[in-house]
């Protein structure tokens, strides 16, 4: 803060003790890795790109391994799939600002697919909700919700901010979920994170399925907490049987409430607008990995889509699945593997798309506000015929 490693270490650190202070933190505390979001030109406009480039020119660096949030189109082949010249010419600048920042350009919100694998309990500064739920309840390890500018300041300083979900206390459950209805795909997952999303006001979930925990996996896992973080802001969750700090003594306060959720109907009712005809069919939100790739491919057994489908993912996944073939076998069947982006911060009404169907409740959240979709919700399955068909089925 005296200003010996320049005026953008300065203005990082001077970011990070305001927050301590608001938050009333006691120190400060070294983070291993930073998550930035806030990528996209499309909502960052000319401001937020002169902020960056502001910041790189005072000589801001980070100082930990950090990585990139997904970006408004896919870095190599924009153009190809619609993007204008002008929008690309301006998110390529935000890219470029990052990069001198010293922020390692993966453009995803899967950072623990591409090496951004923290430890459990160690202290990180991630922004994006659905990276940030899945660092904290999957992988044990610990971090606020960041904004874009102050994950930057943590990348730059190697410092947050010792409040909220850094500290024991705060990590403890105090709604105590009953699942009683079979959850079994990776929509059913997203519709139970939607719906307990919207109950948990401030608390930190903690889930017990009655019948399957056969059913929790890193895939399932991630929808879960996408959506909870997508309908009520949920960073923080436990699954009895399935995740890191769950069978730790006094994870639950002493008295919880408790939520029985045994039906999933309500949130598949709220996320499905009455549409018919399908422009496009989104997997990959979050980005997608490897097996969700497959089980793509497998469905569609070779035939061919009419509506674009898209899965997104990040380069460095979709490199791997390059190499493992799946990248072909889906361009055979008319699908594209399209890296780097998010589709609900890319313009995806100038690209043509009004309805979109997809398995994945976050999307199904915030494609209409964010961009202006119609969308439907259902499961891998039905979606794939929805693509195969080009209308929702049943
Ligand atoms: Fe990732 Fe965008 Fe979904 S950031 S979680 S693909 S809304």
């Amino acid at each position: 803060m005296a200003g010996d490693f320049g005026p953008g270490a300065r203005k990082a650190m001077e970011i990070v003790v305001a927050l301590g202070r608001i938050y009333g933190a006691r120190r400060l505390v070294s983070v291993g890795s930073v998550q930035v979001a806030g990528v996209s030109y499309r909502n960052l406009g000319e401001a937020g790109l002169e902020f960056l480039r502001e910041w790189a020119d005072q000589g801001a660096r980070a100082r930990v391994p950090t990585t990139l949030n997904p970006a408004g189109m896919d870095l190599h082949a924009w153009r190809e799939l619609g993007f204008s010249e002008s929008f690309a010419h301006r998110q390529q600048a935000v890219i470029e600002a990052y990069r001198r920042l010293g922020v390692r350009i993966t453009c995803t919100c899967t950072p623990y697919l591409v090496g951004n694998l923290p430890r459990v309990g160690e202290h990180v500064a991630w922004a994006e909700s659905s990276a940030v739920s899945y660092a904290n309840s999957v992988l044990g390890a610990r971090t606020n919700r960041e904004g874009g500018p102050s994950a930057l300041a943590a990348a730059i300083t190697g410092r947050t901010a010792a409040y909220g979900l850094h500290l024991d206390e705060n990590r403890r459950a105090s709604l105590r979920v009953l699942v009683r209805c079979p959850v079994r795909t990776l929509s059913d997952f997203g519709a139970l994170g939607y719906l307990v999303g919207r109950a948990a006001r401030n608390r930190v979930p903690y889930f017990v399925f009655e019948s399957q925990k056969e059913t929790c996996s890193d895939v399932t896992l991630k929808s879960l907490g996408a959506a909870m973080a997508a309908s009520g802001a949920v960073a923080l969750y436990h699954a009895a049987g399935c995740t890191p700090e769950a069978d730790q003594p006094n994870v639950l306060v002493s008295s919880p409430e408790t939520l029985i959720v045994d039906d999933l109907q309500p949130a598949y009712a709220a996320l499905n607008a009455d549409v018919r005809q399908i422009d496009l069919v989104w997997f990959g939100c979050p980005h997608a990995g490897l097996e969700e790739m497959a089980q793509v491919v497998r469905l569609l057994g070779g035939r061919r889509v009419r509506t674009a489908l898209w899965i997104t993912t990040a380069r460095e996944v979709r490199q791997r699945a390059e190499i493992e073939g799946l990248v072909a076998a889906l361009e055979a069947s008319g699908g594209r593997v399209v890296a780097d982006m998010c589709a609900v911060v890319a313009p995806m009404r100038e690209l043509g798309f009004r309805t979109v169907a997809t398995p994945s409740a976050k999307g199904a959240t915030y494609l209409p506000s964010h961009a202006g979709l119609r969308v439907r919700y259902g499961t891998v399955e039905r979606c794939v015929e929805a693509a195969v068909s080009g209308v929702w089925p049943g």
